[in-house]
């Protein structure tokens, strides 16, 4: 299964889309973004010598931490024999094969192929385990999988401005297209229906609501006028806090809330596993330490609003299998259609070599949520 193609409702003011669609191989924009970085989990989990395996757009990734701190990310696939890297042993500067011993330092090349007799001169140098760009940013490990040559220009990735007191971060895998779940991070029309517990919507009425949309580098900011949310997680915070909440490519949404000089980040990284499984990373840092005694209380109502999406999105994903179309409808569904824009541009622009234009422009947007 193939995740959907977006469909260009009436109501988008692309101008270039009818041509952009024609240049692009409609194929790759059923991909995840080929040339960026995802989160592939916590930094504090991955200590200094250790390996762990994950999976990355289809691709099976093992990374490790060298005993100098350092981290690696190579394919988890011993040259020799197909064997699985990740279970083998590593000693905090070469991994050591389980089949047959051969080992591999952390730039990938194979250090020793201990079968080999002295008489046997074959040069075991050349043979080289694929590596992969890897990254730490708050408090994640990001993964670059793509393959082809360096383009440059990928999206910055999501840093956090504070010195944090606490986090709570919730990882839940759901069985659904990168895409499909991505749109849930930019689709304000799902919250009152799918979201609705007590604790985070009291009300159960549908009310206007207005926000400014400013393009950003890869994406854009969705700014309040004013914070009429009643919401009780923005009354922790006492008096009426900033909001703001950005969008950036691959698939990323990072929620800033503050307060004078309160600060809470809610995150979330979409990253794609297979063609049909995305993981979803929550993550809710603070810089007020009080607010880590509500730490117990707030993971299962953080995996209660995980798996709401969660729930609604392989459900619809079942619909899609069956007829991948949508209908993107209204102003509430053009964060959707941008999503699909800043991914055409991000294609193209890595196709011609050139920097990413976003094509976005500052624009109000009006719907009932
Ligand atoms: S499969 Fe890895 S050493 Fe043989
Ligand atoms: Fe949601």
């Amino acid at each position: 299964m193939l995740s959907s193609p977006p469909i260009q409702a009436k109501a988008d003011t692309a101008r270039n889309a009818a041509t952009d669609e024609a240049a692009l191989d409609p194929d790759a924009m059923r991909q995840p973004l080929p040339d960026a970085f995802y989160c592939v989990g916590r930094s504090d989990t991955l200590k200094a010598g250790s390996l762990r395996a994950v999976e990355l757009n289809g691709e099976q990734i093992v990374l490790g931490r060298d005993k100098a701190g350092t981290l690696f990310a190579m394919r988890d696939r011993c040259p020799h024999r197909g064997m699985a890297l990740s279970k083998g042993r590593f000693d905090g500067e070469a991994v050591t094969c389980p089949f047959h011993g051969w080992r591999f330092g952390t730039d990938g090349r194979c250090r020793d192929v201990p079968t080999l007799s002295s008489a046997d001169a074959a040069d075991f140098s050349r043979i080289v385990v694929q590596r992969f760009p890897i990254r730490e940013s708050a408090g994640f490990v990001w993964v670059n999988p793509y393959l082809g040559g360096a383009s440059g220009d990928v999206p910055v990735l999501p840093a956090l401005g504070f010195e944090a007191a606490g986090s709570l971060v919730v990882e839940l895998v759901v069985e659904a297209s990168f895409d499909l779940t991505t749109l849930s991070l930019v689709d304000p029309g799902h919250v009152a229906f799918v979201h609705d517990s007590w604790w985070f919507r009291p009300s159960k009425e549908l009310r206007e609501k207005v926000k400014t949309f400013t393009p950003t580098p890869h994406g854009f900011t969705m700014s309040s006028h004013s914070t009429t949310t009643s919401s009780p997680v923005y009354k922790l915070l006492g008096g009426v806090p900033e909001v703001e909440i950005e969008f950036r490519l691959p698939g990323v949404r990072l929620e800033r809330i503050e307060a004078g000089a309160k600060r809470v980040a809610n995150y979330t990284f979409a990253t794609p596993l297979t063609h049909n499984r995305t993981m979803l990373t929550n993550a809710l840092y603070w810089n007020m330490p009080v607010l880590n005694l509500l730490k117990p209380l707030a993971r299962p109502l953080m995996r209660q609003f995980l798996t709401q999406d969660q729930q609604v999105l392989q459900h619809a994903q079942a619909g899609l299998d069956r007829k991948p179309t949508m209908v993107l409808f209204g102003q509430s569904d053009l964060p959707s259609q941008w999503y699909f824009r800043l991914k055409r541009e991000a294609l193209q622009a890595a196709r011609e070599a050139r920097t990413f234009r976003n094509p976005l422009v500052q624009q109000e947007l009006r719907w009932r949520s």
